[in-house]
């Protein structure tokens, strides 16, 4: 039976894991994170190796506030290069495979066609740098790993827009929403269901990929919000704001759609629209 760790297993996209594991019966999870293991510690990740022999790591665990980050350059490099370089370290000691979660970030935001895997990377904050530096200790390792990039996360698990906006509908008049940045949505439990996937088509691949996963269309955060307004019995007024008139510490990219024509070839899937999957994170919102 193969056996997999997902690390960060209480974050959004653990939490989600843990959610589709049970459609995945021939796999046997296991879940670690905060406090109880710190993934900057390679010796406390010694003992859980040597007693299960593990298969794959999906790594969802980052250092994910992206405002904070600019304030904390050291703990979110730190948290986000040692927890990667620990992994690929371990790998080569225990011969997993890693799936290693990275992100939109790791692009400007300057392009205005879908980003493919094999394009240059250029962050412009410093939780992209952080992401773009772990990718790139994965590429100069000598093991067997993807780099799977995503986008815009939602689902009815922390912190996320979905759910943020899901609550200022039901207890504001009036917002402001940002209309001029568009990306791809993407429903955290579709992305764990595909990653869950891709591992049952190619157990045994071997080397080092990138892919892109995200739910099809792409939309900026104004129609986003518009879109989740019409799922819900709400009078509140949403306005659309430029990008300059809601400050915060990090640059957000312009456009981060990222191209998933590769993954949707080589496994052969059918991704839902963010509309459609949407709709799914509402129903499981409102129950
Ligand atoms: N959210 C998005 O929109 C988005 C978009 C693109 C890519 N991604 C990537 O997808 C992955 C999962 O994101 P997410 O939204 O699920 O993030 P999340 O909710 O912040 O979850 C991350 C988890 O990692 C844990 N963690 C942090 N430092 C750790 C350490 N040293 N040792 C062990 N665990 C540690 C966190 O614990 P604490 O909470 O206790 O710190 C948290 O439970 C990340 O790699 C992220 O960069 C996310």
């Amino acid at each position: 039976m193969t056996k997999i760790l997902v690390t960060g297993a209480n974050g959004q996209l653990g939490k989600s894991f843990k959610l589709v594991a049970k459609q995945f019966i021939n796999f046997k999870f296991f879940f670690v994170d905060l406090p109880e293991v710190d993934l900057r510690v390679k010796e406390q990740l010694y003992p859980f190796f040597e007693a299960n022999f593990i298969d794959f790591v999906i790594n969802c665990a980052a250092f994910t506030e992206v405002d904070q980050a600019e304030d904390e350059v050291e703990l979110t490099l730190e948290t986000n290069l040692n927890i990667v370089s620990n992994l690929c370290d371990l790998s080569q000691k225990y011969q997993f495979k890693i799936v290693q979660l990275s992100s939109d970030y790791v692009f400007d935001g300057n392009a205005s066609k879908p980003y493919e895997t094999n394009e240059p990377v250029n962050p412009i904050g410093v939780y992209g740098k952080s992401k773009a530096a772990a990718e790139q200790v994965i590429l100069n390792a000598q093991i067997d790993a993807w780099i799977v990039r995503t986008s815009w996360l939602f689902s009815p698990f922390g912190k996320n827009f979905v759910k943020t906006i899901f609550e200022l509908l039901h207890n504001k008049n009036e917002i402001n929403v940002v209309a001029d940045q568009s990306g791809a949505p993407t429903y955290a439990l579709n992305l764990a269901q595909f990653i869950l996937l891709a591992i049952s088509q190619k157990p045994n691949f071997e080397g080092i990929e990138i892919y892109h996963f995200t739910n099809t269309g792409a939309t900026t955060w104004f129609e986003f919000a518009c879109a989740i307004k019409n799922e819900l019995n709400t009078d509140c007024v949403i306005n659309p704001i430029r990008t300059e008139d809601s400050p915060s510490k990090a640059k957000r990219p312009k456009y981060s759609v990222l191209s998933c024509e590769k993954t949707i070839n080589e496994f052969n899937l059918n991704p839902n629209s963010w509309e459609l999957a949407l709709k799914d994170c509402l129903i499981n919102l409102k129950n």
